[in-house]
């Protein structure tokens, strides 16, 4: 029995009522299957995750959380707690929806910047789920768009089993009835999900094993600063808002 693991599911669409759900869903039987797994869900459906303006990175590297305060914090917060994501996102534009391009922006920006350029080496385990209207209408390449946002975060994609899923999960859905239908699309999504949670358990034992070696890079606090309590030494209660752009210099 390994280590408890915690998998955070994001489901990408902003509708409420969605097709992702169906093989996110799928995903998570196959996590849960594993056993000493908790799953956390974020979905984008009425959130608002506002755009990163980019003119406020000394904010964002003095205070280690966004000058932004919208519905980020609990996505940032979610994210940093998992040992491993989940990813299941809609095509929109051959990309995923704006709202999560947002929500990657910001993420990124914040640990960037207050690494000071070296993200820490967070090393969640991270799968990609990504269907779409149309058959040939960009799964591979939002597929692609979402591991390089896990290479760039120091965390390490995986994908499902072969002979299906080469990359992670496309799925196709003309209508809500035919991705329910499609087996392939269904099954590599639970096998995306075992493989997520199973190489979440391995790389937390790995850590834990090794704990007394590896760099401080690999135990980065579990949680962001609490944006209420002030930085040290301020007078003020909260954090100061960004000056927004005037303070660009990245
Ligand atoms: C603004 C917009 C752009 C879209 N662009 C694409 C696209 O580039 N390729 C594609 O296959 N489907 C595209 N679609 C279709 C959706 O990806 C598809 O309906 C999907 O099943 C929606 O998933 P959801 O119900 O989980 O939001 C687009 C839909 C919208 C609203």
């Amino acid at each position: 029995m390994g280590p408890e693991v915690r998998i955070m599911a994001i489901n990408g669409s902003p509708k409420p009522k969605n097709n992702t759900s169906i093989l996110l869903e799928e995903a998570i039987r196959g996590a849960l299957d594993v056993g000493g797994v908790e799953v956390e869900r974020f979905g984008f459906a009425g959130k608002k995750i506002s755009p990163c303006l980019g003119g406020c990175s000394a904010y964002c590297r003095q205070h280690g959380i966004c000058a932004r305060e919208d519905d980020f914090d609990e996505f940032a917060s979610m994210w940093l707690r998992a040992d491993g994501i989940i990813f299941g996102t809609p095509i929109y534009h051959m990309g995923p929806p704006s709202q999560v391009k947002a929500a990657l922006d910001r993420l990124g920006e914040i640990f960037f910047a207050s690494s000071g350029g070296r993200y820490p080496r967070f090393c969640k385990v991270g799968g990609a789920i990504v269907q779409g209207g149309v058959r040939y209408g960009g799964q591979e390449v939002v597929i692609q768009q979402i591991i390089d946002h896990f290479l760039l975060m120091n965390c390490l994609p995986v994908t499902g089993d072969m002979p299906e899923s080469y990359l992670g999960v496309g799925g196709f859905a003309p209508n809500t009835e035919y991705l329910r239908e499609d087996r392939v699309a269904r099954e590599t999504a639970y096998s995306l999900g075992r493989r997520v949670a199973e190489m979440a358990k391995i790389v937390k034992a790995g850590v834990q094993a090794l704990s007394a070696e590896l760099p401080a890079e690999y135990f980065y606090s579990r949680r962001l600063p609490d944006r209420n309590k002030g930085t040290p030494g301020s007078s003020r209660g909260g954090h100061e808002r960004a000056e927004r752009g005037s303070e660009g210099d990245r």
